[in-house]
């Protein structure tokens, strides 16, 4: 097989700067040691996040210029609002600036006190908005993905039988709703089968609960739903995301994902109801419901770039990127979730950091040597991110530590994965001088995004 190129060539450049060794050290301890706080422009990769961080495409910024910004009813809302249906078949649609303010408008209207929401693994904000209304978020993910060394195929699918214990123990009036995140972004962005969607919408069906779909990267769970599940290779992304959502009963967005736009959300959902409740909240939060917080030139970026993202050739290509880093790094030992992600490659940090405990942050070791040795930025998801406390504070720490390198879309070639590699290796090779870290400032919610570290001698 030949390689597999970029489906694009490159129009336009942006200059990326290459800063010292020294500047770096003294630009990560300017910054409390936590890589969120650092100047962008002195991150020479920055793999912090796939969210909002892709370059769109010709057609895209075409569209841009046809952008309507009337205040009520644009041409652009139609638009958008006619690929979202034609995709998800789902009846209202509410567009929101990202995904956490639909999130929160879902939470703030149907979460009380103490209700349960299951997941097959909440993404940060969603467990933030979630536990702000006073809810309890849980994670329903399926043994095997705690294996970060196994191969298989659907590692993001939600475990049905503690899933439904859940229902029977708590009773599904404490339920409000269900969701399932596509791909599993915390749990290392594996897929998430549509076996699996399916089981879980008939258990719920059972009792009567809505399923909400967090649907930021429905078209890269789609593809991987097309190459590894029976039945579907013959369909197209298009068909398999039409399926997904033709069990869920809502779904929150995030756009700066699978919308392949560099900002932009959406809540939707089929109960008349909920619509109403919803659009309340959405006119006092975000906007008026046919733009919610977004441009008319936002909108028609978004109605291309999720058709685009249901492109066959451009998912062959978004999943080449990760096939070749997680190749590299399994043939050099390092220890990484496996099979890797469909947006990012996760390193396995318990595992590259057997010595530094959990409430040391091994991840956040890896993720500031990888910084100081040669500017790139990536993120950990681990004790930091997800750890919680008791309720008699004592801090506990999360399953899973990883680091994620997640790809923006359409951004970096070849030779920037090289050089990615090639400071993998260095790190790994230097591992035994990495130090564990403690916090010495944090916020309440979120602690990750504005935290101060402190490296433990
Ligand atoms: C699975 C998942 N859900 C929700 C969100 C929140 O989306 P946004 O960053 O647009 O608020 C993200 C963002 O990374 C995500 O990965």
């Amino acid at each position: 097989m030949k390689t597999i190129i970029e489906p694009f060539r490159i129009k336009t450049t942006e200059p990326i700067k290459i800063i010292s060794r020294e500047e770096r050290a003294e630009a990560l301890d300017k910054a409390h040691l936590n890589v969120f706080l650092l100047d962008a422009e002195d991150c020479c990769i920055d793999l912090l996040t796939d969210s909002g961080t892709g370059a769109m495409s010709t057609a895209q910024w075409a569209a841009m210029m046809l952008g309507d910004e009337s205040y009520a009813g644009s041409k652009s809302w139609k638009n958008f609002e006619k690929t979202v249906q034609s995709i998800t078949n789902i009846k209202h649609i509410l567009p929101t600036h990202q995904g956490r303010a639909a999130e929160s408008i879902l939470a703030h209207t149907l979460i009380k006190d103490g209700d349960i929401i299951p997941n097959n693994s909440h993404f940060d904000t969603t467990r933030a908005n979630i536990e702000f209304e006073g809810g309890i978020a849980q994670n329903f993910l399926c043994a095997e993905a705690l294996d970060t060394e196994k191969e298989a195929p659907f590692k993001g699918n939600m475990d049905v039988d503690k899933l439904h214990d859940c229902i029977k123990e708590n009773g599904a009036e404490k339920i409000p709703f269900c969701m399932i995140t596509v791909t599993n972004n915390t749990g290392g962005g594996q897929a998430v089968s549509m076996e699996n969607i399916r089981l879980v919408k008939e258990v719920l069906l059972r009792y009567n609960i809505p399923l909400v779909l967090d649907c930021c990267r429905f078209a890269e769970n789609s593809f991987f739903i097309h190459e590894r599940e029976e039945g579907y290779s013959g369909k197209s992304l298009l068909q398999i995301a039409q399926e997904m959502f033709s069990y869920a009963d809502a779904a929150t967005m995030s756009c700066k994902k699978d919308g392949l736009a560099n900002i932009g959300g959406f809540l939707i959902c089929n109960n008349d109801k909920w619509a109403e409740q919803f659009k309340n909240l959405l006119i006092m939060k975000e906007g008026f419901p046919t733009y919610g917080g977004l441009a008319g030139r936002d909108l028609e970026a978004i109605a291309v770039g999720l058709m685009e993202a249901l492109d066959y050739d451009y998912q062959i290509y978004r999943n080449a990127t990760m096939q070749y880093v997680s190749k590299r790094l399994i043939a050099l030992d390092i220890p990484i979730v496996r099979p890797s992600g469909g947006h990012a490659v996760f390193i396995d940090a318990a595992k590259f950091l057997p010595n530094i405990p959990a409430l040391q942050y091994p991840g956040i070791g890896i993720v500031n040597a990888l910084y100081r040795e040669g500017g790139i930025r990536s993120v950990e998801l681990g004790s930091v991110m997800f750890g919680s406390f008791d309720d008699n504070g004592n801090e506990l720490s999360s399953p899973l530590e990883l680091v994620r390198l997640a790809f923006p879309r359409r951004v970096y070639t070849q030779s920037h994965v090289d050089y990615l590699i090639e400071v993998i290796e260095t790190v790994w090779k230097q591992r035994n001088q990495i130090s564990g870290y403690s916090i010495t400032y944090q916020s309440q919610y979120l602690r990750h995004f504005t935290c101060h570290f402190e490296e433990v001698s």
